[in-house]
């Protein structure tokens, strides 16, 4: 367990330096990433190149016993770069190339940003390679996937279709280009789908996408090879931005150790559309899920957000601790927290670090210097701990896409809805470990796996052979709509899910936000929105029917025993406490252990290893809470002190982490 934060010692005057590190080694700090938007005074001019600046804050650092992750530099091509080799910036779909000045401006397939992106990492992995405090690499900063329209993309992208389909003949069928005449007859014909209207064909625009997203993985690899090959031994990760993305993350870290997320929760609880850019739980469980394994948090909120919008709230008393303890409660072995000084220059002025402008610890910082001497006590416990989890859902960057290409209903919203399930579970105590769709989930107890939009065999098969071999699988409205060519399928739905479901979907209705009424068997009423599939059971029974519109009482949720597992078919959009009241009975009925109805705002989850289990309980409110707790004996690992289960009670910010006691020794002082 490592604690550090992310510094810019090029903003500064070097005479702060020192202070600085001295300061930073007083706090616990160990660790600082630093240089990812240094291109220009990395290399000044081209071919001209300073590290001397660079070794100097190296060196500072290290002599305060502090290691140091190295971002290669791409994400801000210099000004000379730029001035000199325009192909380096991206150009959108009007024709117009982006202009320099702000970051991220540049495109993945220019030759120029690989000729001289190339020739920076090998100088700068070179330099640094054999540096004692040199522990790893990041690549670029927050990958994301471009909507580029230049001359180098038009071509690759040509040549990527040309790949895929072979032929145009077969990519006029593919796609149903006979629609509008939009039939090719030259491949010079192709474009990238320029204009930018939504209404484009919905089979091309996925398409664009996934060339997109593939561009940037590809990037994403191109720098690890240089890396590997210049700095080998050292870690190579990546800082992904949250979600929702177009980028398929699962692709684009193939080629890194480990998985880094900038964790950046909400702090304006009451602002929904800033807060909504944030997903907590869900943001750091993907985050795991990415490389299925721990991963680190590479930028974590320290003050308030700023810059990109009017500022927010300031983080609340005991917010800064909490959360950071919340991602390594979600398998975060490392936080670094964003930044260590607020900058006095340049656009992110007002995001703020640790300490203000004035460098003077105050509020924030004392709580961060709290977190760093927990987190130094509690990281002999830690290690080797991660999450083990009964239950998964499958996550798809492809349907995530394709639903924002054709937004389905009114509200429908992939990860709004993907977050429902993710929430009720959360609500019960119960873990869940967020996979890529296309990964092996065969050993879990639960699967759930909400709208599968797009379709094929292979997934089919593998949700037929998980429940044939005993497992419980939850389906969704939405699923089995398309091909993966974003092209409607010929059947009824769920199309090649209907055998698996026992179910079929007689007529549809997007209700939007005309809410609806469900009932279970148990007379228990629950409400839903945005979409009714009209159920027709085949060899499924109803768990619930509708009780409101022209389709009262038509089934709604169904259930469906196939070999030795079931597979639950939800037909409509649950709110919050709907998922809730389901969930919990699934999860009951799948065996799967829960003890816990947490109150709002409050987690709870478990790091375990054969040794020991430590639980995490965390009350992210603004309201002090009770917490009830499994009656175990517990030992809180930060106090040392007993705590006799069956329930705590946590403040605001509230954090207690707990080792079951005969799971293991106490904690150590
Ligand atoms: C992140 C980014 C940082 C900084 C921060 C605050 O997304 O990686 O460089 O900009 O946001 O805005
Ligand atoms: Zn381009």
């Amino acid at each position: 367990m490592n604690v550090g934060v992310d510094y810019y010692p090029e903003h500064w005057d070097v005479s702060l330096w020192e202070q600085d590190a001295r300061q930073m080694q007083e706090a616990g700090i160990t660790l600082v990433r630093l240089a990812e938007f240094a291109w220009s005074r990395l290399e000044p001019t081209e071919g001209n190149f300073d590290f001397e600046w660079l070794d100097q804050a190296i060196a500072v650092l290290a002599r305060h016993g502090i290691e140091v992750v190295i971002g290669t530099p791409t994400a801000t091509p210099p000004v000379w770069l730029t001035h000199h080799y325009p192909d380096v910036l991206p150009v959108d779909n009007k024709g117009n190339a982006m202009f320099a000045g702000v970051r991220l401006h540049r495109c993945y397939n220019s030759p120029s940003l690989r000729k001289f992106g190339k020739r920076i990492i090998e100088q700068i992995t070179r330099r640094y390679a054999a540096h004692p405090a040199v522990i790893g690499w990041q690549t670029d900063n927050e990958l994301a996937a471009n909507d580029c329209h230049c001359e180098n993309c038009t071509r690759l992208f040509r040549g990527w279709l040309q790949k895929k389909y072979e032929s145009l003949e077969t990519l006029n069928h593919a796609w149903g280009t006979v629609v509008w005449s939009g039939e090719y007859s030259d491949w010079e014909q192709v474009n990238t789908p320029l204009g930018g209207s939504p209404h484009l064909n919905p089979s091309f625009l996925l398409d664009f996408r996934r060339f997109s997203s593939n561009a940037v993985a590809d990037f994403n690899r191109f720098q690890a090879a240089l890396i590997r090959e210049n700095s080998p031994g050292k870690f190579v990760t990546h800082n992904l931005w949250g979600y929702p993305v177009t980028a398929d993350y699962y692709d684009m870290f193939d080629s890194m150790d480990f998985a880094s997320v900038d964790y950046y929760p909400a702090t304006d609880f009451l602002d929904d559309s800033k807060s909504k850019m944030y997903h907590g739980a869900l943001t750091l469980d993907l985050a795991r899920g990415v490389k299925r394994q721990n991963f680190w948090v590479m930028e974590q909120l320290s003050g308030t957000p700023g810059c990109w919008y009017p500022m927010s709230r300031t983080p609340f008393p005991g917010m800064i601790r909490a959360y950071a303890w919340q991602s390594v409660s979600r398998g975060a072995d490392t936080i670094v927290q964003f930044r260590w000084r607020s900058a006095r220059i340049g656009a992110e002025q007002f995001w703020h670090g640790l300490l203000d402008h004035h460098g003077q610890p105050g509020r924030r910082f004392d709580e961060f210097v709290q977190f760093s001497r927990e987190a130094r006590k509690l990281a002999p416990l830690l290690e080797g701990t991660t999450l083990k989890h009964d239950v998964a859902m499958l996550f798809s960057h492809e349907q995530l896409n394709a639903f924002q290409i054709q937004p389905q209903a009114d509200g429908f919203d992939y990860l709004g809805n993907f977050k429902r399930f993710h929430s009720a579970f959360l609500r019960m105590g119960v873990g869940v470990d967020v996979i890529n769709w296309r990964e092996d989930f065969h050993g879990y107890k639960l699967v759930v796996a909400p709208m599968l939009y797009l379709i094929d065999d292979a997934i089919a098969g593998k949700l037929k052979g998980y429940v044939e071999n005993g497992g419980t699988l939850v389906l969704t409205t939405r699923s089995g709509v398309k091909n993966m060519d974003n092209v409607c399928l010929p059947d009824r739905l769920p199309n090649l899910l209907t055998d698996l479901a026992g179910v079929y979907v007689d007529e549809y209705d997007p209700v939007g936000k005309d809410v609806q009424t469900l009932i279970l068997a148990t007379g228990e009423e629950l409400a839903s929105s945005q979409w009714c599939d009209i159920l027709t059971p085949l060899t499924a029974e109803t768990v619930a029917t509708y009780a409101s519109e022209y389709f009262a009482g038509e089934a709604a949720v169904t259930r469906n025993a196939f070999g030795h597992g079931a597979v639950y078919y939800i037909g409509t959009v649950l709110d919050e406490r709907a998922s809730q009241v389901l969930m919990k009975r699934i999860a009951g009925v799948a065996g799967i252990d829960f003890e816990l109805e947490l109150p709002d705002g409050v987690e709870v989850s478990i790091r375990s290893s054969e040794e020991r289990r430590l639980v995490f309980v965390l009350n992210l409110s603004r309201e002090p809470k009770e917490v009830p707790l499994p009656a175990r004996n517990y030992v809180s690992a930060l106090s040392d002190r007993r705590i006799p289960g069956e329930s705590i009670k946590l403040g605001p910010g509230g954090v207690e982490i707990l080792v079951e006691v005969n799971s293991t020794v106490t904690a150590s002082a």
